[in-house]
């Protein structure tokens, strides 16, 4: 079960910061009870007066850093790809001090605003933020990198609510194999997938660690004999507090909470402190095979 390690406000140079990686990688929650960077009350004020309505209504806010892009909101505004771009940037100011055995390695993923109250929320089971899963992106193939989330509540008022469930490991050995099969490496099709790419063939091909976590996700959020016996723990995000997650690992919900923002990393194994209590190291074990090309 995952524990919840509190960082208080202090001199970032004399942090443990191997300490903290370990923690993220054992499948715990870092806690900070403030939020560790500079974030304006204009800042604050501008997003929680967004509102997503009409077509878009039903889906967070994306910011892509490396584009400088916003996608799904509502028309277009400066000022919101402006917010975005400084939560971001302020995030990996922070984070390359906090957990610095990771900033060589690592790889900006996306920001996300999520302007809805999670409790409720009518979407269908399988994009469901309030029922347990692990993180994993139909989109956007990992081969075995990590998903590392660094998320605020930016509620003035209220909590955000979480609840937690079994580590990844004790979720692999139940369901891999059983629930969820263990997908084939098809070396050949991925030779030449590889040779199609080289020569600008659209080609995306995922990995089966990608299948597998895919299909993991789902099965978790539609299994509900599993939403509803589970081990669960609790948590509750106060107002402007920030907590950091390996979101891949530590299966989590979203129960109830308005106005969050996230900022995504994607940590490759060899930067871990522990790369054996990584998913892709725990899938291979247990399934005997290559789960990625090495
Ligand atoms: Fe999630």
């Amino acid at each position: 079960m995952a524990r919840l390690v509190t960082i208080e406000k202090g001199d970032l140079s004399q942090f443990p910061k191997e300490k903290y990686c370990q923690e993220l990688e054992a499948g715990n929650i870092l806690f900070l009870p403030f939020i560790p960077f500079p974030f304006s009350e204009e800042d604050h004020q501008f997003l929680l007066e967004q509102r997503q309505t009409g077509a878009k209504n039903r889906k967070n806010i994306a910011y892509k850093p490396k584009t400088n892009t916003i996608t799904n909101a509502e028309g277009s505004s400066q000022q919101l790809l402006e917010v975005m771009q400084r939560y971001s940037k302020s995030c990996t100011a922070f984070l390359s001090q906090l957990l610095s055995p990771y900033a060589e390695g690592w790889q900006l993923d996306y920001a996300s605003f999520r302007p809805f109250q999670e409790k409720g929320r009518q979407l269908r089971t399988r994009a469901r933020n309030d029922l347990l899963h692990v993180d994993s992106f139909p989109t956007r193939p990992m081969n075995g990198k990590r998903i590392l989330r660094f998320f605020t509540n930016i509620n003035p008022t209220e909590s955000r609510f979480w609840t937690t469930s079994d580590p990844f490991e004790v979720l692999a050995e139940r369901f891999g194999g059983k629930g969820v099969s263990f997908p084939r490496n098809d070396t050949l099709l991925r030779s030449l997938a590889s040779i199609g790419k080289k020569v600008g063939l659209p080609i995306s091909l995922r990995s089966p660690y990608d299948t597998f976590m895919l299909n993991l996700h789902n099965f978790l959020k539609e299994n509900q004999e599993f939403q509803q016996t589970c081990h669960k723990d609790f948590w509750e995000f106060p107002p402007r507090s920030c907590w950091i997650v390996f979101t891949d690992q530590v299966s989590h919900a979203a129960t109830a909470g308005q106005y969050a923002i996230e900022q995504t990393y994607n940590i490759p194994t060899s930067a871990l402190v522990n790369p054996q209590t990584a998913p892709i190291s725990v899938l291979e074990k247990l399934s005997q095979r290559a789960l990625i090309s090495h």
